[in-house]
């Protein structure tokens, strides 16, 4: 999704807004572009494709000036090309704006600013918003800001600047995230905080409906609706090295590997050796969880995938319904949402547009909100009453891992505090379940031995037009976000579906040769998905299998098998989905594909 960084201060401004958008191309992009002003010129340079691209512009064309604005694209509105990326400006060019999300009456307000004689020059809805600013400015950027987006409608967050007022940048935000950062004689702006650590730990998070005023001596808060707002920033604790590659070819790699950590990070402090536990910013008021009726939880991608596996956990472990629907599904299928019933939230960024909408219509339904997700001072984090973060540190690869893994946790975590409070857990089988939680670290670093193993599995793979993921139950929960990482590194057609639904129809597509992948880990299914796989087996497919080391069946129907130290079969997601990241990142690495920004996605989903 689109990034925005801006800056004012003593530094050149180019270098700046290129190192803080680095950090920002996790977010996915397909152009990029900056605009500086100096000595009362505005200059802009901008080209589609990656960063590369802008560099090599700047390289022979350098931009000169200490006060900047800059901005990765994630085509919404218009193709990706040089012309639409931003940033835009008026055609006096004394405007320039960049601007993240969509605005939504872009076109009446287009064919408005067209009758009144404004020449536009790209396709996007973002040019609108710059001649609103020009056509709204009587001498003071943050008024005419406020008038301009008085008239838009959408969910989005944009970064002004104006060559009449040099060493000024005025920013707002409608829904799309957006940080201030301080420094000495230098102020940043971004979408996210790892985008300006290197410069800044003193980091202020800008709500919804705010709008920032930033010069070099720092920055003025108010509402749109021109009301102060007083909140001190707050200090950034974690490190801007956690960002970074640390020598893996990909962060999708590095991440994959620090989930033994992330899982002993997201339980550190919170399991007590008893199996009780303390969750920090889940305070439910007496007898909520004992009274509860209904669990909804809501999530995309692979939140939603995670939150399959929190499904079945909670509601076996709590015997109540546990409901799950897709957020953007959830939010317009006018859902029997309740009072008294709790609704989890799940989402890595805090920030997926749908998730949010989804969340909101919960709270207004007067279901109570719980917030899983692993950004500090995201949205999502703010509208929940509660919030379970998942402590991953930062995920850049688009392509989530540890986030997915440590979003299992906090659904275990939470399985057990409910549990115990409805007794529907008693103590021992909670201390039970603690120890194996606790072991989980020590078992994920040896589900990562079999690297090498997969990556020879994975060159077996490559070219196949189709492959399937099969389970049951929890081994099913996990297929689908083994077939979704596949499918969006490598290109390839995947299908998950739970083994039973096989011969309810894609039995017809498997012949000789199609590989079928198999998660086998649950006692209770096991000889029922045995079935699963002898039927496509019969058909001629080559099974990859993930199941238990010491599972001495499985060798006897399946081609190849990824074993995983023996859990609870309560907890195997967290290893049994190892194996699957590690396929599909070597069958993408073998096809010499962008892993960590594959086409055509974004890391955070900002707009619906
Ligand atoms: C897939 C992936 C996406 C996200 C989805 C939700 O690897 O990362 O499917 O899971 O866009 O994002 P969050 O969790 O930020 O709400």
């Amino acid at each position: 999704m689109c990034g925005i960084v801006g800056y004012v201060g003593p530094r050149q401004a180019q270098e700046v807004l290129i190192s803080s958008l680095r950090r920002l191309e996790y977010r996915g992009y397909d152009s990029a572009g900056i605009a500086i002003t100096d000595n009362g010129r505005i200059e802009v340079r901008k080209s589609a494709g990656k960063l590369q691209r802008l560099d090599d512009l700047l390289e022979a064309r350098p931009v000169a000036g200490t006060t900047g604005i800059g901005h990765t694209r994630w085509a919404t509105h218009g193709v990706p090309n040089d012309v639409n990326a931003h940033p835009h400006v008026d055609a006096s060019g004394e405007f320039v704006l960049v601007h993240n999300g969509i605005i939504e009456n872009f076109l009446p307000l287009k064919e408005e600013l067209l009758e009144e004689g404004h020449e536009f020059q790209s396709d996007t809805d973002t040019e609108v918003l710059v001649h609103l600013v020009a056509d709204e400015y009587e001498g003071d950027l943050i008024e005419a800001v406020r008038r301009a987006i008085g008239r838009a409608r959408g969910a989005y967050a944009l970064v002004v600047m104006t060559s009449r007022e040099p060493g000024r940048i005025v920013a707002a935000r409608m829904v799309s995230p957006l940080v201030v950062g301080f420094g000495d004689g230098e102020t940043f702006l971004a979408s996210d905080i790892p985008a300006i650590l290197p410069y800044t730990r003193s980091v202020l998070v800008v709500s919804d409906g705010e709008m920032v005023d930033i010069t070099a001596d720092g920055a003025t808060v108010q509402t749109i609706g021109g009301e102060i707002v007083d909140r001190a920033p707050m200090e950034v604790t974690w490190d801007a090295g956690r960002a970074e590659k640390d020598g893996y070819p990909h962060f999708m790699l590095k991440e994959i590997y620090e989930q033994p950590g992330v899982i002993e990070e997201t339980l550190r402090g919170r399991l007590q050796p008893d199996g009780s536990v303390v969750l920090e910013g889940v305070d439910l008021p007496d007898g909520f969880a004992a009274g509860l009726e209904k669990i909804w939880i809501t999530a995309c991608g692979t939140a939603y995938h995670a939150g399959l596996v929190g499904r079945d956990v909670l509601e076996k472990t709590l015997r109540i319904p546990v409901e799950i629907d897709y957020a953007h599904e959830l939010r317009y299928r006018d859902p029997l949402i309740r009072p008294g019933t709790l609704t989890i939230a799940i989402s890595q960024s805090g920030e997926t547009a749908d998730t949010l909408a989804a969340g909101r219509l919960a709270s207004r339904l007067g279901s109570r909100l719980l917030a899983l997700t692993n950004v500090v001072g995201s949205t999502l984090s703010r509208d929940a009453t509660d919030v379970l973060y998942t402590r991953a540190g930062p995920e850049i690869a688009v392509a989530s891992t540890k986030a997915y893994t440590a979003m299992l946790i906090g659904a275990y975590l939470l399985a057990l505090q409910f549990g115990l409070e409805r007794r529907t857990v008693g103590s021992p089988r909670a201390a039970e379940l603690a120890g194996e939680l606790r072991a989980l670290p020590e078992k994920a670093t040896r589900a990562l031995g079999m690297d090498a193993d997969i990556a020879k599995i994975a060159g077996r793979i490559v070219g196949v037009d189709d492959i399937y993921f099969i389970g049951r139950g929890l081994d099913y929960a996990v297929a689908t976000e083994g077939s979704l990482k596949l499918k969006e590194i490598s290109y390839m057609h995947s299908e998950a579906m739970p083994a039973g639904e096989l011969k309810h129809g894609t039995l017809a597509l498997i012949t000789e040769g199609t590989p079928v992948v198999v998660v086998l880990t649950q006692s209770h299914l096991y000889d029922k998905t045995i079935s699963g796989l002898q039927e496509v087996k019969a058909r001629g497919a080559k099974v990859v299998a993930v199941a238990y080391e010491d599972d001495a069946e499985v060798a006897k129907y399946a081609d190849h098998v990824l074993r995983i130290p023996r859990t609870a079969d309560f907890l195997s997601p967290v290893l049994s989905i190892i194996p699957l990241q590690l396929l599909a990142y070597h069958v993408a690495k073998e096809l010499g594909h962008d892993i960590d920004m594959p086409r055509n996605l974004a890391k955070s989903v900002t707009v619906e």
